[in-house]
């Protein structure tokens, strides 16, 4: 960038303005947050992870027309990868979103009716299947699936349990104690 005046005008006002932002807009300054804050953060984060747990295994009927469920090729949310999106997907014949996808195997492999895009429910899948993942290796656009989806067992979802196959490794198998636990 070359240095001529008016960038050098612009150099001083941008951080002035930013400090104005901060101080004058309650958002962006306000006192941390308290420990209750944070836990109702988070108790809404695994609201959301736990709906996704139930859509993953059926909850939702117009998402499956055969009777079958995430949790049936995918357990614990295995061979879903999701830390690999955005990547290209050759079934949709473009660089996806991981989104994109769930919608894929909800109408083309499950014969079901898409999720709305930006719905809660779409959000909950994504909850459910980055929580399953969380702590992995993040290696975006990775080409090749890591791992093959790994069929449980014929019917809606699985057994209400951890199956041991995906990260949860069957033990602390849901975010909320006591939740599901059957
Ligand atoms: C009958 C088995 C089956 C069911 C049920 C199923 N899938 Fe899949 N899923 C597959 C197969 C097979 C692929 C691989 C497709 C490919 O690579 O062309 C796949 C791929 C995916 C991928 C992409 C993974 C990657 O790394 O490319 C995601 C995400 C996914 N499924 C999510 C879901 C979700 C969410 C559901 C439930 C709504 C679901 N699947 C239901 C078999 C299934």
């Amino acid at each position: 960038m070359k240095l001529n005046t008016k960038n050098v005008v612009m150099g001083l006002i941008a951080p002035v303005a930013l400090l104005g932002m901060l101080v004058s807009n309650p958002a962006l300054a306000r006192e941390p947050y308290d420990k209750a804050e944070l836990a109702d953060m988070q108790k809404q984060l695994l609201e959301s992870v736990n709906q996704g747990y139930e859509l993953w295994h059926g909850s939702k009927a117009t998402t499956t027309t055969l009777g079958l469920a995430c949790g049936n090729c995918h357990p614990d949310a295995a061979g879903t990868n999701p830390q690999t999106f955005p990547k290209f997907q050759a079934d949709l014949g473009k660089v996806a979103p991981l989104r994109d996808m769930i919608n894929w195997c909800i109408s083309v492999v499950q014969g079901g009716e898409a999720l709305d895009i930006d719905g809660p429910d779409m959000i909950a899948m994504e909850a459910y299947a980055f929580n399953m993942h969380r702590g992995q290796k993040i290696e975006l656009g990775l080409q090749t699936r890591q791992t093959p989806p790994d069929l449980v067992k014929d019917g809606r979802g699985y057994p209400w349990k951890g199956s041991g196959v995906g990260y949860d490794k069957g033990s602390k198998a849901y975010p909320v104690p006591g939740h599901h636990q059957k």
